[in-house]
Order: structure tokens, then sequence, then C-alpha cells
């Protein structure tokens, strides 16, 4: 059992208004009594949410820009919480010492931002057993990067808001013990331990497609993860076509990737509605 099963999930917690579904989320999955740093917390609204509703006894809301650190401060200061938000100017985890929480959000930055910050601080990811993440791009390396260094997929979702699709990832350490090593975050391939990944292994094509858009998710292969893929598509094939009328130096054998990654997504497509409920288990995946 993971880190993050064995805390016990809140059973009253009552949404805020003011909190997107997409945050909303995020607070749904953070394990109830777990201090909790809240990196690019901006106005600070997860981080109020958190304690407000008793699901965290102490949050740190980590901000690097100015503006919505002020933005935050202010907010902490009329509900009269310092006591339970700490707010730091800071960059990424670096505002946090080893230990000091179990649990960190991103929220809103991209997948490469994510991974520079972890990389930053190996230190306190080391000893961070839950990660909830939402990045806005590059969840492939993101995810790939998450089983590499030790960490399971604990829940997955896809979010239709403000005419965009939210990506959710919740990720838990395997076993915190085992990943005390001096090293354990670098990236090492010959210990891909997350079984969520096994349908998908039959080629590095659909190992890239599941990475991409979640192992979890595509399990689930509800209407809005369809939807997902489906737009994907529809992009790569604008990519594609852009490329093909491109010089030489340009293509740099792109168009393959390209076909490639449609020909995956459209078979995995094809087997999502050959499936009456709509959840997809590809036994037998194209090479
Ligand atoms: C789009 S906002 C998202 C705010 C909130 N997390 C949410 O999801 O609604 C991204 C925030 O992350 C902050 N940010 C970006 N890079 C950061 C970093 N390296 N360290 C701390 N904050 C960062 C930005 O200043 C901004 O306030």
């Amino acid at each position: 059992m993971s880190h993050c099963e064995e805390l016990s999930y809140s059973a009253s917690k009552t949404p805020l208004s003011s909190l997107s579904s997409r945050l909303l989320w995020l607070a749904n999955h953070v394990p109830m009594n777990s201090r909790v740093v809240d990196v690019g917390a901006d106005h600070a609204l997860l981080s109020l949410y958190l304690v407000e509703s008793g699901i965290s006894p102490f949050v740190i809301a980590s901000e690097v820009a100015e503006g919505p650190l002020t933005v935050a401060k202010k907010n902490v200061e009329s509900r009269r919480l310092q006591h339970l938000i700490d707010v730091r100017h800071g960059d990424g985890l670096c505002t946090v010492a080893p230990g000091e929480v179990s649990v960190a959000v991103l929220a809103g930055m991209g997948g490469s931002t994510m991974l520079e910050i972890f990389q930053r601080s190996p230190r306190v990811v080391e000893n961070l057993p839950c990660l909830l993440l939402q990045p806005m791009s590059d969840s492939g390396p993101l995810r790939h990067w998450l089983r590499t260094v030790g960490f399971v997929l604990v829940d997955e979702a896809v979010l239709h808001e403000k005419q965009r699709i939210y990506e959710l990832i919740a990720a838990s350490r395997v076993s915190h013990a085992a990943n005390s090593r001096a090293d354990c975050l670098v990236p090492r391939e010959d210990s891909l331990s997350d079984p969520l990944y096994a349908p998908f292994t039959a080629s590095p094509a659909w190992v890239w497609f599941a990475e991409r858009f979640g192992p979890l998710n595509l399990r689930r292969g509800d209407a809005i993860t369809r939807l997902w893929v489906e737009q994907e598509i529809v992009s790569w094939r604008r990519i594609l076509r852009s490329l093909r009328s491109a010089k030489e130096p340009f293509k740099n054998g792109r168009e393959a990737e390209f076909r490639q990654k449609i020909e995956v997504a459209s078979d995995w497509l094809e087997q999502r509605d050959r499936c009456s409920d709509g959840s997809v288990r590809p036994d037998s995946p194209a090479n």
C-alpha cells in the first residue's frame, strides 16, 4: 500500500463556491491532516480551502512572483489565518526544508517547470510521500520522471473547465524507505515499478502514449479523455501537414514521429469505441 493510501481521507469536504473543480480535485486528494506546500500558490485559494475545511493543519503557500505573493498575503491576513498558512517568497521547493511537509501541490504551471523545480530540490522531494500535480503541458515527461524515480500513480483525472481540458495527477512513493538512498532521484529505467503501465508496454509508442495521456485516464476511457485524445490527433495532423510542406532541415525526421503518434492514438480510439463500457485495456497494442 502506498504512503498516500495509508492516510485517511476527509469525509466532510464541503466545496468552497470560489474553488474551481480543478483545485477542488487537488484538495480532495490531500490526505487528511497532512502538512502541505502549495507551490505557485498565486491567490492562495487552495491553501485557504485546505485549512478552512480542516484537511490540513498547516500549509506553506509558496510564490516566486511579487504580485501574487502580495495577493496571497492579503488573502491570508484578511481571514486571520497567518498561524496556519505561511506565505513564503521563493523559487519552487527552495522555500521548504526537507521533511517539513508530506504533500506538494503544483498546479497551473508547465510540466517542464515542475521537473526543474523537483530537480533543484532533491532533498525535499526525497522526503515527500505525495505529489499532486496539474501540469499545463509536458505531462508525458513528467509521468516518465515520476515512474523512473519511484512514484506510482494513485489517481488521475481529466476535467473540462473554462473551455479548456485540464489533467490532474496524484502520485505517491512506492516505498519511502526504499527510496531513501542519496541517489533516489536519479531516474532508473530499470526500476519502472508502476504496474499501471503494464498493459501499455508492448511497444515504445504505446509507453509514450500512456505517459502522454496517463494510464489511469486511458483505462477509464471516459468521454472527456476521448475528446482530449481526439483533439490532440487533430493538432498532430495539422503539424504533420505543415511538416510535409516544410524544407528538409526543418523536417528532421519529425514526420515519422507524428505519423506514429497519430497511429497509436487512433488505435486507442478504435479500441475504446469497441468497448461497450467505454473503458480500454489494450491487451495487444499495435507495434
Ligand atoms: C497560473 S498560476 C496557478 C496558480 C494556482 N496554483 C492555480 O493552479 O490556480 C501559476 C503560478 O505559479 C507561480 N510560479 C511559476 N513558477 C514558479 C516557481 N518556480 N516557484 C514558485 N512559483 C512559481 C506563478 O508566479 C503563478 O502565480
